[in-house]
């Protein structure tokens, strides 16, 4: 395994394997590895020849006042992971080469950005569709992969990749999730005991959610009630948003088809969890 973080020796190292003929599988993360980010490589290391992780902890997605100083960071333990599920390249390049101080260029999709996270983080996705861009300039992946954990991140990065012809597949992955259910995020080591004990309000009224509809209930509203009632039962817990949206364009569903996913988004303490859900079985 190799570590790279000059941004010309990547493009080098990446347009010598297209050359001979392989094919490249890329998974872009922040670091802090958990499991989550482990199915990511797993599954690359099966679809492509070269498989590609880049750890970069970008600025730019990160709102003021939020926690890009603090964000967890642990590049031996990443190594590690990285090694065991067969990464051949880490690219983790330096903020300051990533952004020179004469950039100023922003990626941004609209529409699909308006709702959801993007209106609680204003800028974020401009931030994630910017560095997502470029990394894929620079690593110049066959095919890339991202959890199902961010929905709106996935599908806004579907968005940019068909508009601007990027030619690269973008996959989607499962959520994976802590033997209680609790969705695994970098973000989780920020949860105090009690606290962690409480973002279970997240799973659980997932599942109340999916019971309902389960016994014939298609109306979103009181779906949308009852698990904004679970989540309230916990002191720690402030909703940040609870919708019912379609997959494909994340707009509000009133009645709840085969496209209906229901997010979340919930700060519990200082910490902002995000879940999300099919709600009818067999998505
Ligand atoms: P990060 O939060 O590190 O996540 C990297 C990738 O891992 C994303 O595609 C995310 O959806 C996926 N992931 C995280 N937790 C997961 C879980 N529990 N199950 C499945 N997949 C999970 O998302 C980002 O970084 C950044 O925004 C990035 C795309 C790298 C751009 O900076």
């Amino acid at each position: 395994m190799e570590t790279i973080s000059d941004i010309r020796m990547m493009q080098r190292r990446s347009m010598q394997a297209h050359r001979t003929g392989q094919r490249i599988a890329f998974v872009p993360t922040m670091g802090y590895l958990h499991e989550g980010h482990a199915s990511l490589l797993r599954e690359g290391r099966k679809r492509g020849d070269l498989l590609v992780l880049s750890i970069f902890v970008n600025p730019t997605q990160f709102g003021v006042g939020e926690d890009l100083d603090t964000y967890p960071r642990n590049f031996a333990r990443d190594t590690e992971i990285a090694a065991a599920a067969g990464v051949d390249i880490i690219f983790a390049p330096e903020a300051k080469a990533i952004y020179p101080v004469d950039f100023a260029t922003f990626v941004e999709v609209e529409g699909l950005t308006d709702t959801l996270c993007g209106k609680s983080r204003p800028g974020h996705f401009r931030g994630v569709t910017t560095v997502v861009c470029k990394l894929f300039n620079i690593v110049r992946p066959d095919i890339a992969l991202f959890g199902r954990k961010d929905f709106q991140q996935l599908a806004v990065i579907r968005r940019m990749t068909e508009d601007l012809n990027l030619p690269v597949e973008i996959v989607g992955m499962p959520i994976v999730r802590e033997p209680d259910g609790l969705a695994m995020s970098s973000r989780n080591v920020y949860l105090a005991v009690d606290e962690r004990r409480q973002a279970l309000a997240l799973i659980d009224a997932i599942g109340a959610a999916r019971g309902m509809v389960e016994k014939g209930e298609r109306q979103a509203t009181p779906v949308i009630e009852a698990v904004r009632r679970r989540i309230e039962r916990e002191p720690a817990a402030r909703i940040d948003y609870v919708q019912i949206c379609d997959a494909a364009t994340l707009a509000d569903l009133a009645t709840i088809t085969s496209e209906a996913v229901l997010l979340l988004a919930v700060r519990v303490g200082a910490t902002r969890l995000i879940d999300n859900a099919f709600l009818l079985q067999g998505r």
